[in-house]
């Protein structure tokens, strides 16, 4: 993607369908024996698209046009799930526990995705296996067996929500209670629970971090709604803050974002908030804010690349945190040869503010480091190069002609719109 940077952003731009809601809710399709799917607002995305392969793979039907999905899933299902696709995505791991649940055993390698540390999913097994599953880990493969799953009380080390998602769907059909302690609470946990309860489920989830699902027999056909991506939508109010431009963002939750528009309003961002839009007017230089990432309702990691480069701009030093995942700086050394001023102290960079990035070639090496790059690309006054586009195009529907839209000077250069060709993408 090349990108001439330096002209403040200025326009108005529709909120993606959320990425890591779609995956789960599509998932939780495969609970269906016989039924269909009706899924509202999916993201046209690689790894939505990566999703409807691996339901494709294991029998179900997916119809996917317009942002509007139908699964239907058939009598018999197959439960091994082939490699390619598992890899490719570490969301691939969300069809463990329905397979498990539908079909009594499961076979999927250990999923891959975004190079952001080690990313185990040792807290899925260790609850299923309360349920009742016996897991082997064969040749880098999880297989997974279980004579009916039973409910159970299970407390997680941590609030994974790829944990709290798989646990949830392998309960749908145990006998008895389960209840889930020290569940995510994301968002995005919701509108999974809203969609199975919509399936015919009994799911009950106050906020409070406790799940508790009373096991049925079967499910109905249902439609699921799918919630704004609050992770797009922030990105694009921060293209607002790095460029001192003036960009709404509409079709979200705004209190959604909460963190982020106090981090914004902490370092001097002039904001208005309406009930489903959230507008960044011209600030000026925004002033340094500290932050550490935490499970929702705290700081989202999957935010901390992006904002990392308003704080490049900003006067004065932050210190950024990250505590979700290990090894989440990847963007850093590609944000120094821009011309910012990073350090990384162990789990922290400290950024000393600068009042200008220089255009360079840079690399995204995951998803949302990527869209950081577009963003500093944006912001940087001659012209940004970001390579591995591949990684943008999981998470962010249409993101030139978003940008472009509200006044970017961007394109993506042959070599790279050849990678988009050949990309799934196309075929959804
Ligand atoms: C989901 C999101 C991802 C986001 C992350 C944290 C999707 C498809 N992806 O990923 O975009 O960055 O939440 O908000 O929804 N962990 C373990 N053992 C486990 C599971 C997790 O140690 O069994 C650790 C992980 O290594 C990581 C942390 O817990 O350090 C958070 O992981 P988790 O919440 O599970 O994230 P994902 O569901 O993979």
């Amino acid at each position: 993607m090349k990108i001439i940077g330096g002209i403040p952003m200025k326009g108005t731009i529709s909120a993606q369908g959320a990425k890591n809601a779609a995956l789960p809710v599509m998932a939780a399709a495969i609970l269906l024996k016989g039924k269909r799917l009706k899924i509202n607002r999916v993201p046209n995305l690689l790894d939505v698209v990566t999703m409807a392969d691996l339901l494709r793979s294991l029998g179900a039907e997916v119809h996917f046009k317009d942002h509007e999905m139908e699964i239907s899933t058939p009598g018999e299902i197959s439960w091994e799930t082939p490699p390619d696709l598992v890899r490719k995505m570490r969301a691939s791991s969300l069809v463990l526990g329905p397979l498990l649940a539908r079909c009594g055993k499961a076979v999927m390698p250990l999923p891959g995705g975004c190079s952001i540390g080690s990313r185990p999913i040792d807290l899925h097994l260790k609850g299923l296996t309360r349920m009742g599953a016996s897991i082997e880990l064969v040749h880098g493969a999880v297989h997974a067996r279980a004579d009916g799953l039973k409910g159970c009380r299970i407390y997680l080390d941590f609030p994974s929500v790829g944990a709290t998602e798989n646990l949830m769907m392998a309960a749908v059909f145990a006998r008895g209670e389960t209840i889930l302690e020290n569940t995510a609470r994301e968002p995005e946990i919701f509108n999974l629970v809203e969609s199975l309860r919509s399936m015919g489920a009994f799911i009950e989830a106050d906020g409070t971090g406790v799940v508790r699902i009373q096991g049925v027999d079967d499910l109905e056909n249902a439609t699921a709604n799918i919630i704004p991506d609050r992770v797009e939508a922030s990105t694009y109010i921060l293209a607002g803050a790095a460029t001192n431009g003036e960009v709404t963002v509409c079709d979200i939750i705004p209190n959604h974002i909460d963190s982020l528009l106090a981090k914004l309003e902490e370092a001097g961002a002039s904001l208005t908030v309406e009930e489903t839009s959230v507008t960044i007017h011209p600030s000026g230089r925004l002033k340094a804010v500290s932050l550490k990432t935490l499970p929702y309702p705290g700081f989202p990691t999957d935010l901390q690349p992006q904002v990392m480069v308003a704080l490049c701009l900003a006067e004065g030093t932050s210190v950024v945190q990250e505590s979700v995942f290990q090894s989440r700086f990847l963007h850093v050394s590609e944000l120094n040869k821009m011309g910012a001023k990073i350090d990384i102290q162990s789990n922290s960079a400290i950024i000393n503010g600068v009042e200008c990035l220089t255009g360079a070639d840079v690399l995204a090496t995951d998803l949302r480091a990527g869209a950081a790059l577009v963003l500093a690309g944006l912001a940087a006054h001659d012209t940004t190069y970001v390579h591995h586009l591949g990684h943008i195009f999981r998470g962010y529907e249409n993101m030139e002609e978003k940008l472009r839209k509200i006044g970017a000077n961007i394109s993506i250069l042959p070599s790279e719109e050849d990678f988009k060709g050949n990309s799934p993408l196309l075929r959804a």
